[in-house]
């Protein structure tokens, strides 16, 4: 369902995005060329996933929140969070990973499963994220061997609200009209 006419998914040439039928791709979410979503994932409003250059994965359960930005050859596994505004420039990411708001992630960098970005770090080309650890900053350290579970919960919190959102707006979203105020 769409509130306005998005979302907009474009093939470019012959390569055109693969959406599963369970994901939610919010109005105003751009999705254009080699752009695979998985099962159960969610992309939200205004977020730009540019498959041009390289495919581009997104696994299933992992939601891209809003204003992100993934470009060049890169690979979101499963139940991943990438929260608003988080550049993916040509990354590769297992399961569990979560990049905080604003996170600028450049090319050839992987970040191990369960690992965590913070909000607002600068992750530089290359860079190698060993899974489970907690690393934060400008340029981005590793603050922690392991995440502490406080965090890790909730983060898991963060992903059992947007899989809920993702069923909800199909369902609930629409111009606002008298029954909405
Ligand atoms: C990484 C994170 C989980 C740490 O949470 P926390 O442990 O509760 O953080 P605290 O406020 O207790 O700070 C702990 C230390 O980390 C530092 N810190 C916290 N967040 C930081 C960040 N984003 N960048 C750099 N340093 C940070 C604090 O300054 C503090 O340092 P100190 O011990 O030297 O004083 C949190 O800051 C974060 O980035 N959350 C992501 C939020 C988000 O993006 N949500 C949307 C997607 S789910």
């Amino acid at each position: 369902m769409s509130a306005s006419g998005g979302p907009w998914i474009y093939a470019l040439g012959t390569l055109a995005p693969r959406v599963d039928g369970s994901a939610y791709i919010a109005p105003t979410a751009t999705l254009i060329g080699d752009v695979v979503v998985g099962p159960g994932a969610s992309i939200w409003f205004g977020a730009v996933l540019r498959g041009d250059s390289g495919s581009i994965t997104v696994g299933a359960g992992t939601n891209i929140q809003d204003l992100c930005i993934l470009h060049e050859e890169t690979t979101i596994g499963r139940d991943c969070v990438l929260g608003h505004g988080v550049l993916a420039h040509g990354i590769h990411a297992e399961d569990g990973v979560v990049i905080g708001n604003g996170a600028l992630v450049h090319e050839g960098t992987r970040i191990g499963a369960g690992a965590v970005v913070a909000a607002g770090s600068l992750v530089p080309a290359n860079s190698v994220i060993p899974a489970g650890t907690l690393w934060m900053g400008v340029p981005a350290r590793q603050r922690s061997a392991s995440v502490p579970e406080r965090i890790r919960q909730r983060f898991q919190e963060t992903r059992e609200f947007y899989a809920d959102a993702a069923r909800r707006y199909p369902r609930e979203l629409h111009p606002p009209g008298p029954d909405s105020a």
